[in-house]
């Protein structure tokens, strides 16, 4: 494909009535996979009440911790809510990242990094280099801890960002924590990524995607969108399509904890379809290990004889990088583990 740097300019062109051929996918179809939709009463997405995990009540706290540890074992996904991050501060993080978007493309230009480990970096699909097709994305994707990065526009982005992090972060630390029995990780040395998607509406959302399917590489990522849904996840088989329900968190398991775990808690398969009514902005906050962790199934998980380690041992920021080089095409990166 000709180099496109922002689906966002493309999607404002005057009377764009179909999208270029470099963006239509195979990925997008609502039959791929022969994957059936599932039936929403059903299959309910899990709902952790996050005050009961930080409550004094020790009986509250063992059963909230079970039940965290159920659903990473059954789904890999849940919403989180009563988790204390202000809406105000939800709501300003979403609105920063779409000053940020909203920036002229030559504004923007001057973060548009060449490395994957670049501690900020915009641009559009996944990886303009990897891809085969593109994707109906705009990002935005900053180191936020344990050292903090900031586009220096708009003026208000950075001080939002290290607000919304630290507060996520906080949350993250809990959730982790539970499920991993207070032991195996830690995270305050851990790597946090923020990223911001910027879903401009299309044409034609029928024949292309915004983000294929595919696995987050850290532990949890904690995914806040505005009002305009998108996201799917994988389970059992079928796609669940996820409603945006206000101030609350769409958590899901990442590559790591699959890993440490030796693959009791899986990884959780998603992708964020687009549409042509309205804008969509989702904030994801990814969290994972130090960069410069060596990680492999953690002992607890193992057995030799019965269990053995399902996974090698690889540097996280390895992973990362090689992860974030390829394109998405619809597999578990862990495959390649
Ligand atoms: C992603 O998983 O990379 C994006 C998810 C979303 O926008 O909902
Ligand atoms: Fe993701």
């Amino acid at each position: 494909p000709t180099k496109i740097t922002s689906v966002k300019a493309l999607a404002e062109l005057p009377g764009l009535a179909s999208i270029p051929t470099f963006y239509i996918s195979n990925f997008a179809s609502p039959h791929d996979h022969q994957i059936i939709f599932s039936d929403p009463d059903e299959d309910a997405i899990p709902v952790i009440d996050f005050s009961l995990l930080t409550s004094n009540g020790l009986d509250e706290r063992f059963e909230i911790i079970q039940q965290l540890r159920k659903v990473c074992q059954d789904w890999g996904f849940f919403m989180v809510i009563n988790h204390g991050v202000p809406e105000s501060l939800m709501k300003a993080i979403i609105d920063a990242s779409k000053g940020f978007f909203e920036l002229t493309e030559d504004e923007k230009q001057e973060f548009e990094a060449k490395h994957v480990l670049d501690p900020i970096r915009c641009g559009t699909s996944f990886n303009v280099s990897a891809d085969k097709v593109l994707f109906w994305r705009n990002f935005l994707k900053v180191f936020v801890h344990p050292k903090f990065h900031s586009p220096s526009k708009p003026p208000s982005f950075s001080e939002i960002a290290l607000e919304y992090s630290k507060r996520v972060r906080e949350v993250a630390r809990e959730l982790v924590k539970g499920i991993s029995e207070d032991r195996t990780l830690n995270l305050e040395n851990g790597f946090q990524i923020l990223v911001a998607n910027f879903y401009p509406t299309c044409p034609q959302p029928e024949l292309t995607i915004g983000v294929p399917l595919h696995t987050d590489h850290g532990l949890l990522t904690l995914l806040m969108q505005n009002e305009v849904g998108g996201l799917q996840v994988l389970h059992e088989g079928k796609w669940v399509t996820v409603d945006p329900i206000p101030n609350s968190f769409l958590v899901n398991v990442g590559d790591h904890i699959e890993i440490l775990s030796n693959g009791k808690y899986k990884s959780l398969m998603h992708r964020a379809l687009v549409n042509n009514k309205a804008t969509r902005i989702s904030i994801a906050v990814q969290h994972g290990p130090a960069l410069d962790e060596v990680v492999s199934p953690a002992s607890e998980f193992v057995d030799n004889e019965s269990n053995p380690p399902a996974y090698r041992a690889i540097k996280y920021q390895d992973y990362v990088e090689l992860q974030q080089s390829n394109t998405l095409d619809g597999k578990s990166f862990l495959e390649n583990i």
